[in-house]
């Protein structure tokens, strides 16, 4: 397995709820380093152009104004086949659905506020990292 990086983000019902350690914590023991990390205010146009593949979903309207409600922790995560371990960290994308010890298991409060997003393939997390985070800023 090769050291990949992924791009994290722990959403607005996690850092309002004070949650940013324990999550991270989650991603540490299993394994996975945190190679760059901000905490920013999206606008409704970043959120929006973050997730413009969901664009047609019905839920769209609804993603884009919950992840500029609040302030997100961007990270970038390295480790040995980091995209797989961190979406396994996270859980399924429902909480109910999210398996014992994940992250959306013990944090999310819904599908759409479920705490966490991780990328989904290699192709999105170089994708999401660059929308992110420059070159300079993701340190190993
Ligand atoms: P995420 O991993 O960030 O990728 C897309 C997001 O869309 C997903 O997590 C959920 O937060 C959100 N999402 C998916 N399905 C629904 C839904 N049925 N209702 C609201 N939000 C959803």
């Amino acid at each position: 397995m090769t050291t990949e990086r992924t791009l994290s983000i722990i959403k607005p019902d996690a850092t309002r709820r004070n949650l940013t350690g324990k999550i991270v914590a989650k991603f540490e023991d299993a394994g996975l380093r945190v190679v760059a990390s901000k905490r920013i205010h999206l606008s409704a146009a970043q959120a929006g152009e973050f997730y413009a593949e969901h664009k047609e979903r019905g839920f769209y309207g609804e993603l884009v104004a919950f992840m500029a409600s609040e302030p997100v922790v961007v990270q970038g995560l390295e480790g040995e086949g980091a995209i797989a371990k961190n979406r396994a960290v996270l859980g399924a994308t429902d909480p109910a659905a999210a398996a014992a010890g994940t992250i959306r298991k013990d944090f999310a409060l819904s599908k759409g506020e479920n705490s966490v997003h991780g990328s989904d393939s290699p192709a999105s997390a170089a994708r999401e990292i660059s929308f992110f985070f420059s070159g300079l800023e993701l340190v190993g």
